[in-house]
């Protein structure tokens, strides 16, 4: 692949220094300043590969990564570009919820054209559809059934749950690697954001090793009330894994008082206090397969 380069931003979390070693191709930093007034300056170093990879996720601040990924995409302008975006902000923001809401997400990916990237990759936005607005190439990786590979080991007696019907799709996934049940329980979230949970669709909890299976932890108010659920059901233990463990202040404690035993990850997001996984392989493999448009899944 000696003609691809792989683009490191700030917000990369070490996703472009494996990409490179996977893919076999060297790898050059973006180099971040700011003016007095706190406008970002982006700088690539020259390189002479036609294909550029740009690496940047998109969590908080998530504005300002962004806006850094657009002004790499900028300065690398004449170069086919690939853009990995590990975690996609604004993808919950898919529609509006009431009148005279912007549907964010459609702004994201306007954006990202604009800005002349050709091909994006992300992995396990909220929902694949809204994505399909990028004019470009896209490739979604679906780093369910790795995490669960990871996973598998710690548990007897596992069975997975998912927080909402929503989240089925991951769930499945992760208990066919793991070859255990899953099933998934009703959440409710009132216009405050509290969430509660409604009822189970089957799935034995008693003296089992509950696994709660989502794409992404924000609050840990969800898991929180699913960990709750779970354990007055009779679970021996709790444990969550998630794509993207976004994790805003407090969450950590939410999930420690509920009782939640491991928290596992990838990472798509920086957070140092779960067991996590590097989602680079997935992710060179997902270059190497696009080529069209649609979704195109991890097999
Ligand atoms: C919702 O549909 C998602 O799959 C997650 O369950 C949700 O976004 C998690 O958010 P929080 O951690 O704030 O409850």
């Amino acid at each position: 692949m000696e003609t691809m380069r792989v683009v490191g931003c700030s917000a990369s979390n070490g996703i472009d220094i494996t990409l490179s070693k996977v893919l076999g191709v060297d790898l050059v930093k973006a180099e971040l300043t700011r003016f007095p007034d706190g406008e970002i300056k982006v700088k690539v170093p020259e390189f002479k590969e036609k294909i550029a990879v740009i690496v940047q996720s998109t969590y908080f601040p998530q504005e300002k990564n962004l806006f850094e990924l657009v002004l790499a995409a900028q300065a690398l302008k004449g170069k086919h570009i690939i853009a990995i975006i590990p975690y996609i902000a604004y993808a919950r923001q898919n529609r509006s919820f009431s009148p005279g809401e912007a549907v964010s997400i459609n702004s994201v990916l306007d954006i990202i054209e604009c800005a002349g990237i050709k091909e994006l990759i992300t992995v396990n936005p909220h929902k694949s559809e809204p994505l399909m607005r990028f004019n470009g190439k896209i490739g979604i990786v679906d780093a369910a059934g790795t995490l669960a590979k990871k996973i598998g080991g710690n548990f007897d007696n596992p069975t997975i749950i998912a927080p909402d019907k929503g989240g089925i799709g991951i769930a499945k996934k992760a208990a066919s690697v793991m070859k255990c049940d899953y099933t998934y329980i009703e959440k409710h979230r009132n216009i405050y954001g509290s969430v509660s949970i409604k009822k189970t669709h089957g799935g034995n909890f008693r003296g089992n090793d509950i696994i709660i299976f989502d794409d992404v932890i924000s609050t840990g108010g969800t898991v929180e009330q699913a960990a709750r659920f779970a354990y007055d059901h009779g679970a021996k233990s709790v444990s969550v894994a998630a794509i993207h463990l976004v994790m805003v202040k407090g969450a950590y404690e939410k999930l420690q008082s509920s009782g939640i035993q491991k928290i596992f990850g990838t990472n798509t997001v920086p957070f140092d206090r779960a067991d996590t996984i590097d989602i680079a392989s997935d992710i060179a493999s997902r270059i190497n397969k696009i080529g069209t448009k649609g979704v195109s899944k991890e097999k």
